[in-house]
């Protein structure tokens, strides 16, 4: 085995900014490869400067037709890949039921993510192990009507990973699944002036890193949104139209 085999390697889809931008500087200051993606190749080259011999780039658009061959060779300028994290997603309130905003809800939190997952997913089989992780959101808990294509393609990919966890657990597969489900992350993306329990991007990260190298199925950022979870959950429609 030569030494760079024993280096981890990491993609992160989705690192141009927010919680996949704080993860892969964490990763590379582990002293990991890490492989980033996003739309904004200026970007991806800033953060690409801050250490070259660590961080390769991809830039392509989720919801474009490019998303395997450009994966695929991005592995190619890893050598490897051992994680891959799908960050990747848009989170816009749809109060007039806006279709356009709908659509690239759809296109990027579950026809993008269901492509790279699935590929991932078949890339670790065949390699006989790996780990895949996804930034859901509490949001896939229930339906929520500012925002209907935001949590049902949450909760998609929350199923999705939960149906991963179960067939790798059937083929016998040492795959890691993670799903995470954050509340609310200290991003421009976390909007809104009713927001609470804010945990800053760095101590997110930190427990999202935590909870995929120990295989964690799902995990809630911070913990006592796992409270928020099971009161969703179990909250009769009833009461539940009230808030959601
Ligand atoms: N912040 C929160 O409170 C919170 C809570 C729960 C869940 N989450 C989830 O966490 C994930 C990361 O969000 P964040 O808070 O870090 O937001 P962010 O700063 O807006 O990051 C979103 C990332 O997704 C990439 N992206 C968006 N559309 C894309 C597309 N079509 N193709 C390729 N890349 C695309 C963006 O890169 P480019 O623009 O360069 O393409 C960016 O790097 C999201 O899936 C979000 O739903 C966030």
């Amino acid at each position: 085995m030569s030494p760079t085999d024993q280096i981890t390697t990491v993609i992160i889809i989705g690192a141009t900014s927010g919680i996949g931008r704080k993860l892969a500087e964490l990763y590379v200051q582990k002293g990991c490869k890490v492989g980033i993606t996003g739309r904004r190749k200026e970007l991806l080259v800033e953060i690409q400067k801050t250490n070259p011999d660590h961080i390769e780039i991809a830039c392509f658009d989720v919801t474009g037709k490019e998303n395997i061959p450009v994966l695929e060779s991005l592995v190619q300028k890893l050598g490897k890949l051992d994680i891959l994290i799908y960050s990747s997603g848009i989170g816009e309130p749809s109060k007039e039921l806006d279709w356009q905003l709908d659509k690239l809800m759809v296109n990027t939190n579950v026809s993008g993510f269901t492509e790279i997952a699935n590929w991932s997913f078949n890339y670790f089989v065949n390699q006989g192990h790996g780990k895949m992780a996804v930034i859901s959101s509490i949001a896939a808990n229930r339906g929520n009507s500012w925002a209907p294509a935001y949590s049902a393609s949450k909760s998609f990919q929350s199923n999705y990973f939960e149906a991963l966890a179960i067939k790798a657990y059937r083929m016998k597969k040492n795959i890691g699944i993670t799903c995470i489900e954050p509340g609310f992350v200290d991003t421009k993306m976390a909007k809104g002036n009713k927001r609470f329990w804010i945990v800053p991007t760095e101590k997110a990260a930190r427990q999202m890193i935590n909870a995929i190298d120990k295989r964690k199925r799902k995990v809630y950022i911070s913990r006592r949104w796992w409270f928020i979870a099971k009161l969703m959950k179990w909250m009769p429609f009833g009461i539940y139209k009230r808030f959601g």
